[in-house]
């Protein structure tokens, strides 16, 4: 159970939910690693919340595998335990972009660089971590094979398939985590006002900007998820706010999850680390 000053790994740190996370998190005494890609932004952030040399930045671009293995090297050599590791990140973009590693930009930022992350953050995490990753309800069926195509690609057919992807990565993880007595949940946020989908359809931008809200009151449930003693005996839930939630159907079969395991930890080149 996370203690006094439990140490905190954030990604998407400059965003809308993550920062408000963060800020919430530095005010109750965490030990902040902040990541995100190199920006004013980012350094304005960690400028703002360090009060007592408890926050700090790790760079990263989550869409390349060497960047990751970067930012845990780095994580690993700064602090002998994470407490939390919030995987907040994701984007989205209409057009179908490439990572540095060949995979397709948001199947590569959403859920390869997390996925890896999280891995590489094993013995970090082991003893009581907890894992928590910032997701959607989504039904979205998950194929590999028309998530790495070019010619298959739609846009918000793949932003969901890897918010699908982050739900069944975490449930697999659930399970395989417990030998490391590290524990997984997913975290619906609601609709938050952010930038996130500012590319996304002018329909889309328009109901979500006239439905969300500002990040406050997600940033407190995703603080408490993070830091709270009630959470302790769980793992493998979904949540929405501070409430369990019943995930999508699609995303709860245990094959279709250990698949999913298997085809990403081949295209991260895991190897025999990890959970
Ligand atoms: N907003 C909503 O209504 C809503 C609803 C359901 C779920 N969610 C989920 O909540 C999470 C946070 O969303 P948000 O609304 O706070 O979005 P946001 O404000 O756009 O923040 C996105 C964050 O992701 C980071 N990021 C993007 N690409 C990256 C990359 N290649 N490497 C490293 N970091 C990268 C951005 O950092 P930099 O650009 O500074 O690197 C930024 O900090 C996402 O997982 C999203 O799917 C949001």
């Amino acid at each position: 159970m996370p203690g006094l000053n439990p140490v905190i790994v954030i990604t998407g740190a400059t965003g809308a939910i993550g920062s408000a996370t963060a800020a919430l998190l530095a005010r109750r005494q965490a030990r902040l690693l902040l990541l995100s890609r190199p920006s004013d932004r980012l350094d304005a952030l960690v400028a703002r919340l360090d009060r007592d040399n408890r926050v700090s930045s790790v760079e990263v671009d989550l869409s390349s595998l060497a960047s990751v293995r970067a930012a845990a090297r780095q994580i690993a050599r700064t602090v002998p335990h994470v407490d939390v590791l919030l995987n907040v990140a994701a984007m989205y973009t209409p057009e179908y972009e490439k990572s540095d590693d060949g995979f397709e930009l948001m199947l590569a930022t959403n859920h390869l660089g997390p996925f890896l992350l999280t891995n590489l953050l094993r013995d970090r995490l082991a003893g009581a971590g907890r894992v928590i990753t910032v997701s959607a309800p989504s039904s979205t069926r998950v194929d590999f094979d028309q998530l790495l195509s070019k010619e298959q690609f739609r846009a918000l057919r793949t932003f969901g398939a890897t918010k699908a992807a982050s739900l069944m990565f975490t449930f697999e993880l659930a399970r395989r985590a417990k030998r490391w007595d590290v524990r997984a949940y997913a975290f619906h946020p609601g609709l938050v006002r952010s930038d996130l989908m500012r590319e996304a359809p002018r329909p889309i931008q328009y109901l979500t900007r006239l439905v969300s809200r500002p990040p406050d009151r997600a940033a407190e449930d995703l603080a408490d998820l993070a830091t709270s003693p009630a959470f302790a005996s769980t793992t493998g839930w979904f949540f929405k706010g501070g409430r369990r939630i019943d995930p999508p159907k699609s995303t709860l079969d245990a094959s279709s999850q250990g698949e999913l395991w298997r085809r990403s930890a081949e295209l991260v080149e895991l190897g025999d680390v990890g959970f």
